[in-house]
């Protein structure tokens, strides 16, 4: 099968199909889970903002994954409400629902339906050597069998939408290998069907560190608030919490990930809030104070407007245009599911 990728269209509004999976201009497909909290400083740098860049050259589809949040324990109505929640922060973001599909993964059926039919290509070793799988079932009382399962939901979003491109942070990486390994075996099973996907990881900020452990990655269930950054922080939160962060033992500045983690970590935000690189941040800078007091006002500065905006978006306007973005995204996965089905040969 041959996806014509190399083409880009400011067009991408609406994009044909001229044969099967061959998209004219290239498909961008990524999720992220509505897990209560807005999200943080990694997901924005690593993800979103990608995403936002991407309606520029590529035809976009964007979810929320509920039933990926659903892998491990929750309170009724808490994933609802997240959900809600984070549509309204893509929105503010610049994910524009005139271009691009915003959806909730739950309401289109088809995700579930051919979640199944990936597991029936996916060997349980495959699954069992997934490092977010291990370091989330260590972390849980409770391991439901979704958890284990997940990466064939997220291959499943993904070949749905015969997508190209899935822009996603570093921690996603060993996710879009398998959902490239399982779309490769299912067609050589049963023919050339899905669009094998390519994962787009940024060279900056792919991967955002806690900035009060920065040998971790920024994360939602960090153990010290003051380790991450959100999008619903006030200017003072942030301020502080640049002030606060660990930096490395000897004084000097340079960006050195793995002698250094702490500094590069910062380099690396400065870098992605300005749009520049961090090597070059890092020549402005002979000490740590004025690096953290910077790189807090370039986060400040980053988030202001979209802070404006997720104010100013109301509930009703944010459902509204959530039904739009279901119905166009159901559209297109029936299409590929009818064709899987097809390809299978089921009754
Ligand atoms: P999730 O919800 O954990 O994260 C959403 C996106 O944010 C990125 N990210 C980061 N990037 C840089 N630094 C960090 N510290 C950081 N933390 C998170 C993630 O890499 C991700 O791109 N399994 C996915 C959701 C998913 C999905 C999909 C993604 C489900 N189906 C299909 C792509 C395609 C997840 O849990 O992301």
């Amino acid at each position: 099968m041959s996806t014509d990728s190399g083409s880009t269209s400011t067009d991408t509004g609406s994009v044909s199909t001229d044969s099967v999976g061959a998209n004219i201009v290239p498909r961008t497909f990524s999720g992220i889970q509505p897990t209560g909290d807005v999200p943080h400083l990694g997901n924005y740098i690593g993800a979103l903002r990608n995403w936002v860049d991407l309606q520029e050259s590529t035809d976009g589809i964007y979810c929320i994954v509920d039933l990926h949040a659903l892998s491990v324990p929750r309170e009724p109505g808490e994933v609802g409400r997240a959900t809600l929640q984070m549509a309204r922060v893509m929105l503010a973001v610049g994910i524009d629902p005139q271009r691009s599909i915003l959806f909730v993964q739950s309401r289109v059926r088809e995700h579930s339906e051919l979640a199944w039919f990936m597991q029936c290509v996916t060997a349980f070793g495959e699954l069992r050597r997934m490092t977010q799988f291990k370091d989330k079932s260590e972390a849980n009382e409770f391991v439901s069998s979704a958890l284990f399962t997940y990466p064939t939901l997220m291959a499943a979003d993904i070949v749905l939408y015969d997508t190209d491109i899935v822009p996603v942070g570093d921690d996603q990486r060993q996710h879009l290998e398998i959902a490239r390994d399982v779309s490769q075996r299912f067609n050589s099973r049963f023919g050339e069907v899905l669009v094998v996907p390519e994962a787009r990881i940024a060279e900056v900020g792919a991967r955002i560190m806690d900035l009060q452990s920065p040998g971790n990655k920024m994360s939602k269930s960090s153990d010290s608030i003051l380790g991450t950054v959100t999008l619903a922080d006030t200017e003072d939160e942030i301020a502080r919490k640049f002030k606060r962060a660990v930096t490395d033992n000897d004084a000097d500045v340079r960006f050195d990930p793995v002698t250094k983690p702490g500094v590069s970590n910062l380099l690396s935000i400065l870098g992605a809030a300005k749009r520049t690189d961090p090597v070059t941040e890092a020549e402005n800078y002979t000490q740590y104070g004025p690096l953290k007091a910077d790189t807090a006002e370039a986060v400040i500065e980053m988030f202001r407007p979209i802070q404006k905006r997720m104010a100013e978006l109301d509930d009703a306007t944010v459902t509204e245009l959530l039904g739009v973005g279901e119905d166009r995204a159901r559209e297109k996965a029936s299409e590929v599911m009818e064709r899987v089905r097809r390809a299978v040969g089921l009754f």
